[in-house]
């Protein structure tokens, strides 16, 4: 129904290149998400594979016919905004019918696909309300109605949750993700919330300064990132990145060293001369305090209760690290602390390139 193919995909506003060459295989029935920091491009993308925006270069496919002088409408693809774009005088469902009767379709035909939808979404009781009197939640299920009532082959998303609170955004991502399980649409869903895209997509793609910095499996990016900047947009809390450099220990052994002495064996050594400067990545989940083979030794700064678990901010290797420890661990603000961590949960980057260092055993 709606595979999509992106090839070499450039943009320009004047001479301003906003989409470097972006190449993107969405299989039919895929759930993508692109995430990234503001004015990194993902509006700009998804506009394009809607046809509200030209491209600059390159060929956008869908179900494998170049699309790019094709009109939105002849794409039959759905955008649910942000800002939802309801009309305030219609009732809602002459707000969900209304492509329906641009389109012509005979009234019995609209009246029962709007109602289709509402069972689907649940605000079969509300057609007769107008937006104003919906909540946040209610309103961007509208929205949603009037996409799904076309019948599209792909569905587009651009934040459509960042205008609710942070329990409906919950709920919503939640039934988004179960509209996606029922009619296994083809989806793009843009977002700058790194956990929204990583709960709901099939496959994530993280876009910095109109390019893709990492494309992948949401544990793919989590397991491996590929360099600093996904290291550090993709996971909450943040993962801890700090300076160190690489000592050759012995002949065939190799050790991270941190800025206050203290040391960490490498069990897979990296090419890299004696005395490089590394960035170490370490992810506050992956320290702990119950006994390992590798630990670090540190004094506890700040604590921070929220509920099942504390985040413990300490002074480690010489830099301030971030733990996210379980309540019962009892840390305390000023105390000593260990803490242990495996050699799996440790990730070295080249500062310089800002890329990941590959382990060799
Ligand atoms: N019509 C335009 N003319 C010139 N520059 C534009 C235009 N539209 C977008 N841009 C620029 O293109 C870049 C990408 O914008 P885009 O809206 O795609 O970002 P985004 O990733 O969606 O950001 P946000 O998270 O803030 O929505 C930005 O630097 C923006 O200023
Ligand atoms: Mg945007």
């Amino acid at each position: 129904m709606g595979s999509i193919e992106l090839r070499q995909i450039n943009k320009r506003y004047g001479d301003v290149e906003v989409i470097k060459s972006l190449d993107l295989n969405i299989d039919n029935g895929e759930f993508v998400a692109l995430v990234g920091p503001s004015g990194c491009g993902k509006s700009t993308t998804l506009r394009m594979v809607a046809g509200l925006e030209e491209a600059s270069g390159g060929d956008i496919l869908i179900q494998g016919k170049r699309v790019n002088d094709w009109s939105p409408k002849k794409r039959n693809i759905a955008m649910v905004f942000q800002n939802y774009a309801l009309y305030p005088h219609m009732s809602v469902g002459d707000n969900i019918g209304l492509n329906l009767r641009i389109s012509r379709l005979p009234k019995s035909e609209i009246k029962k696909r709007v109602a289709d939808a509402a069972r689907l979404l649940e605000i079969s009781d509300l057609l007769d309300r107008r937006p104003a009197q919906l909540s946040g939640g209610q309103r961007q299920r509208v929205a949603m109605g009037r996409a799904i009532v076309r019948n599209p082959s792909v569905f587009l998303f651009d934040e459509p949750l960042s205008n609710l609170d942070a329990l409906l955004r919950v709920q919503m991502r939640g039934e988004i993700k179960r509209f996606h399980k029922m009619t296994r649409r083809t989806t793009i869903y843009v977002t700058h919330d790194q956990i929204e895209a990583m709960t709901l997509a099939d496959r994530v793609v993280v876009m910095r300064n109109g390019d893709v910095s990492q494309m992948g499996r949401p544990e793919e990016l989590y397991v491996d990132p590929a360099n600093l900047f996904v290291a550090g947009f993709i996971g909450s809390p943040r993962m801890n990145l700090v300076p160190a450099q690489l000592r050759n220990t012995a002949e065939h052994a190799q050790a991270i060293s941190f800025s206050d002495g203290q040391s960490i064996e490498l069990e897979d050594r990296v090419a890299c001369a004696d005395g490089t400067d590394i960035i170490v990545g370490i992810r506050p989940e992956h320290l702990s305090t119950s006994p390992g083979r590798h630990h670090l030794n540190g004094k506890v700064f700040m604590t921070e209760f929220t509920g099942g678990n504390t985040i413990v901010t300490a002074n480690i290797g010489g830099s301030e690290m971030t733990c996210l420890l379980e309540s019962r661990s009892g840390v305390r603000d000023d105390e000593d602390i260990k803490l242990s961590v495996s050699q799996d949960d440790i990730h070295l980057f080249d500062p310089k390139s800002g890329q990941r260092l590959a382990r060799q055993s």
